[in-house]
């Protein structure tokens, strides 16, 4: 290792903000360590530079074994990037508890497990960043996706503990918000809302978001949704700064969106969210708010490298 180059590990880096992020990251220098299930999805990573590792942040022998792969490898850690994630969608009266659980598994308690095996050699060295990529869904909350909501909330507070925890060790926690983004995410979350919701007393909403999730899936939703690399720019930005902010919320959309959640009562901001998506569900499109378009200047997904029309974009049905 160049004794000016600075490890990372980077998970969920198989598609999507990881992938985008690891492949930066990489072009900026870093050692990057690119963690997924799917090895053969970072394989264009391993041509950039960048070293894939398998990895289920459930499982606690993958964890340890990628752990101790880096550290054996180039003795320390400097940052970790916990991005990996999906979004469990359904009702709240018909998502098993067995998903629900899974859900926190892999979104929380796979994220803190991983940040206890790095924090040890980030305070040995006296010096480490934790990125945790959360969502403005961890600030706010729409039907269908409450269990996902519960473990961005989480998120957020363990973010703000762990921050000041291992601030004393030179460590610093910082959280990335993002909104809406092109990635096989809404693709997942929508079979998963269907397969728990379809069939019930919330068939019809159910449905109705499905759809909406589809639209924003193919980048015709109330907001413009931005290519990955956006978030991968901010997350570059949160390693690399001096003194991090400690909550990163990107693109445009999602400050308005964050800011609206905070200057609306409860209720008036119910009233916003419901009308989006019943125009998500007329039309897939129609009937688009213009602030939430506010990202029309920021990278599309059409346009953007990894976005849909890019060669890198990794398409799957789970
Ligand atoms: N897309 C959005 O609009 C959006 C908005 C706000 C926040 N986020 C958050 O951003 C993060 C990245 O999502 P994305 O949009 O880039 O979605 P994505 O394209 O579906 O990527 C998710 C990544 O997580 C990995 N992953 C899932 N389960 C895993 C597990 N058990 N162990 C290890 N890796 C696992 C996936 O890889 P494998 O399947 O190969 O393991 C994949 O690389 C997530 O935390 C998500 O909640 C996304």
């Amino acid at each position: 290792m160049n004794k000016t180059e600075k490890v990372v590990l980077v998970t969920g880096a198989s598609s999507g903000i990881g992938k985008a992020a690891a492949a930066l990251l990489a072009q900026k220098g870093w050692k990057v360590y690119a963690a997924a299930r799917r090895l053969e999805a970072m394989q264009d990573l391993a041509a950039a530079g960048v070293v894939p590792l398998a990895l289920d942040v459930t499982e606690e022998r993958s964890r340890l074994a990628v752990v101790e792969k880096i550290l054996r490898d180039e003795g320390r850690l400097d940052a970790l990037v916990n991005n990996a994630g999906y979004g469990s969608y359904g009702a709240l009266e018909d998502v098993s508890d067995a998903e629900a659980r899974r859900q926190f598994d892999v979104n929380v308690f796979g994220l803190m497990a991983l940040t206890r095996l790095a924090l040890p050699h980030m305070r040995g060295q006296g010096s480490g960043r934790i990125v945790n990529v959360g969502s403005i869904g961890g600030r706010l909350a729409t039907p269908m996706g409450g269990w996902y909501h519960a473990t961005k909330f989480a998120l957020e507070g363990l973010s703000d503990s762990l921050r000041l925890e291992v601030k004393p060790f030179g460590i610093e926690v910082v959280v990335i918000e993002p909104g809406g983004v092109a990635t096989e995410w809404s693709g997942i979350a929508g079979r998963g809302l269907l397969a728990a919701s379809s069939g019930g007393a919330y068939a019809k909403p159910a449905r109705d978001m499905a759809d909406g999730l589809e639209a924003i899936g193919r980048g015709k939703g109330p907001v413009s949704q931005v290519a990955p690399e956006v978030i991968a720019k901010v997350i570059v930005h949160a390693l690399q700064t001096d003194r991090p902010k400690t909550r990163y919320a990107a693109p445009c959309h999602a400050k308005i969106i964050l800011f609206l959640r905070w200057l609306l009562p409860d209720r008036a901001f119910d009233a916003m969210i419901m009308k989006q998506l019943a125009g998500l569900a007329d039309s897939g499109a129609k009937r688009r708010c213009p602030t939430w378009r506010c990202g029309r200047r920021e990278q599309t997904n059409e346009s953007a490298p990894g976005g849909a029309a890019s060669p890198l974009r990794q398409r799957r049905v789970k």
